[in-house]
């Protein structure tokens, strides 16, 4: 005992050597920053984010100092490392590898499609085709009918045109959007974007597609007629989705980069200035109240925004589930609903009155969308391989659809 004793102390003593030993238990209270995106449990809450548990501890702590001194380059993790000290960084690395790396939450086996347990999704709730992407494997699925058609390798973010002709999908691994055909799947074009293409959104005359380059920080432009890329806008930091006003005259951005929500003049193809959003992490993505003279932004980690875009300041951030997701207010201004990636829930907000619901759905809820009447709301189920459909007035889930390969993003015409 004595002579492990008297190490410690030299060891204590010498110059050079950390002075305190890690601590789990403090690294614990310290990594509630991090569950947002690497979960509460170490294993991340999506695709994009590392799992830390169990990870050996000298090697997160070189990770965290090599983003914290800027050797190791990432947008979200720099900040992040930034606030933390020496001690901080040696805690959270012994509380992350002292966590079980096999987690028991594994992903459900995909099912056939057509069974789920009991319920039967309304024939109703489908008044018109909804375009699913599927991440996984490249597929976009239009429902009701549930036909599949490929579009890349990956896909992450869809959109159809208001005639309900073509529909897009972005596919960020090979830093292309590919379009097709709405009615027959076939694939018009596969083409060449920025970096990174996160969302894309059609024009109202739906003459153009706009794709979010969020790692060049810039816009392309495709034609849909003459199936090629006409423009690139300018933008400021990580544009990640963008909303038209209806006119199509005016385009918000959302630039997760931080800065807040970039104002872009159409017909100039310029943005023209931002409007700052504090209060949020990373917006991400937004919807417009029907009047459009309110922002709802989605951001990063688990924040709701409420932009008065005529005054540019902030009215209100709501809290609402961790990680993160889509938002979608009601074509007829009645609802606003989020999806939260490292929750099992969707919130309802409403927006008279800022009061929010929970709708459990399921592990991983990304993609939202309300039908044109405002009476459905269809959420992807990106952990459970599910789409849902929540009866709004209910605040309850009427049906759960099995699908495959991680379900990500829901379009539909008239409701952008
Ligand atoms: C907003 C999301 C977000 C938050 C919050 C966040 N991280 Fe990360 N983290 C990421 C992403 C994204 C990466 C992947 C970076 C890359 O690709 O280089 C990452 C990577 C890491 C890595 C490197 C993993 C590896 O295998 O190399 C470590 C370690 C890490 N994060 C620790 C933390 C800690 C500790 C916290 C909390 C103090 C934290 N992160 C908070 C998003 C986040």
């Amino acid at each position: 005992m004595r002579p492990v004793l008297s190490l410690v102390l030299v060891a204590l003593l010498l110059p050079g050597l950390p002075a305190l030993a890690a601590d789990p238990a403090r690294g614990e209270a310290r990594a509630a920053a991090c569950a947002a995106c690497h979960g509460r449990d170490g294993i991340g809450v999506s695709d994009e984010f590392p799992n830390l548990a169990g990870q050996k501890a000298a090697y997160i702590a070189r990770q965290l100092r090599a983003f914290r001194d800027g050797t190791r380059r990432n947008a979200t993790m720099e900040p992040m490392a930034k606030t933390l000290s020496d001690a901080d960084i040696e805690d959270l690395a012994a509380w992350f590898a002292s966590l079980p790396p096999c987690p028991e939450k594994q992903a459900s086996p995909s099912r056939p499609a057509g069974t789920d347990e009991g319920m039967t999704t309304p024939k109703t709730a489908f008044t018109q085709p909804v375009f699913v992407s599927m991440k996984k494997d490249g597929t976009l699925w239009r429902f009701p009918d549930q036909a599949r058609w490929q579009a890349g390798p990956t896909t992450l973010y869809d959109a159809v045109t208001p005639d309900g002709r073509i529909v897009a999908t972005t596919i960020p691994s090979r830093h292309q959007v590919a379009i097709l055909d709405a009615q027959t799947g076939k694939r018009l074009a596969v083409l060449d974007v920025g970096k990174d293409p996160k969302g894309v959104k059609m024009t109202p005359d739906g003459r153009f597609a706009w794709v979010s380059n969020q790692g060049s920080d810039n816009i392309s432009v495709i034609d849909l007629e003459a199936l090629k890329v006409v423009a690139t806008i300018r933008t400021g930091k990580g544009p990640h989705n963008v909303r038209f006003t209806k006119d199509g005259g005016t385009a918000y951005v959302t630039l997760q980069g931080g800065e807040g929500l970039g104002v872009i003049d159409v017909a100039a193809r310029r943005q023209v200035r931002v409007i700052p959003v504090p209060g949020i992490t990373g917006p991400h993505n937004l919807d417009l109240s029907p009047d459009e003279g309110t922002a709802w932004v989605r951001d990063f980690v688990n924040n709701v925004a409420v932009v008065d875009l005529k005054q540019g300041r902030v009215r209100k951030v709501i809290k609402v589930g961790n990680g993160h997701g889509g938002i979608d207010v009601s074509p007829d201004g009645r609802r606003v609903a989020t999806a939260s990636i490292g929750s099992d829930f969707v919130t309802l907000i409403d927006p008279a009155t800022f009061e929010t619901r929970e709708v459990r759905v399921g592990k991983g809820p990304h993609g939202i969308r309300f039908s044109v009447d405002g009476k459905w709301l269809y959420v992807t189920v990106t952990g459970e391989n599910r789409v849902a459909v929540i009866d709004p007035e209910r605040a309850a889930v009427a049906g759960r659809i099995p699908v495959d390969a991680f379900p990500f993003w829901i379009a539909l015409s008239g409701n952008p």
